[in-house]
């Protein structure tokens, strides 16, 4: 089947701040969102994407291909789960019900191959899907209302999702809207799976594939993009 990418890209960024939203700042030349979106189109097995945009968005370059893949938009809505569903909704019916779709984040712009080829490989062979995730490396303190801290949490089998997130098309979309119709915000693509009863697979990513959110982020992305 065909293999396309659903990216939104219609958050406003308001942890960030600033006037710009974060997947429009330059990084490297470049607004950030370019490296997302040819770190995806530049993948052989990618066939194309849909970038979810906000509505009235004034910085979008108008791409139209990259890498010589489609670039194909839409408008997405006030919750992530919202433009995700947009994006769903927007793929080409050259995307069957039953193909996977890969979900990534405008925001996350360094993704590396090999972790596309793994998430692929696995969560192909998946009767539900996968997701790039990576175990927790820190100990966990629960903290109390003070500020103390009220114990520490056993960090083992807890992982960190990323993205890109795995899942077949029309399943994905049924997931999304059942969490939506029950008045859940899930925050990512798996919580909805999970809520399902689905259990997707965690495939072990690299730490590196960081997601900007604040602006000593945006530091770190310039540095590893830099040495790539
Ligand atoms: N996103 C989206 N539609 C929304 C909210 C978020 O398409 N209604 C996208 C963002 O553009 C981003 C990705 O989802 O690429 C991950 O979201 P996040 O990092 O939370 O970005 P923002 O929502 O823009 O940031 P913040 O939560 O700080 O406002
Ligand atoms: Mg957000």
């Amino acid at each position: 089947g065909r293999l396309w990418a659903v990216v939104p890209a219609a958050g406003r960024g308001t942890r960030f701040g600033g006037e710009v939203p974060k997947q429009y700042l330059a990084v490297g030349g470049e607004p950030l969102i370019a490296h997302t979106l040819t770190a995806l189109c530049a993948h052989p097995k990618v066939d194309g994407v849909v970038v979810v945009l906000a509505e009235a968005d004034a910085h979008w370059p108008g791409w139209q291909a990259i890498a010589g893949k489609p670039v194909v938009t839409c408008v997405g809505g006030s919750e992530r789960a919202d433009s995700v569903l947009a994006g769903l909704a927007a793929l080409p019916d050259s995307v069957r019900a039953d193909d996977f779709v890969l979900v990534h984040d405008a925001a996350r712009p360094n993704l590396h191959p090999a972790d596309i080829d793994r998430l692929l490989e696995y969560g192909r062979n998946d009767p539900v899907g996968a997701i790039l995730a990576a175990p927790l490396r820190d100990t966990l303190k629960r903290a109390g209302d003070d500020g103390g801290i009220d114990g520490t949490e056993p960090r083992e089998r807890l992982w960190r999702a990323f993205t890109p997130q795995l899942f077949r098309r029309l399943q994905l979309s049924r997931a999304l809207e059942a969490a939506r119709d029950a008045g859940v915000a899930v925050t990512d693509e798996a919580m909805a799976m999970e809520r399902q009863g689905l259990r997707p697979l965690l495939i072990e990513g690299r730490e590196d594939n960081l997601k900007v959110t604040t602006a000593a982020d945006l530091a770190l992305l310039e540095f590893l993009l830099g040495s790539r």
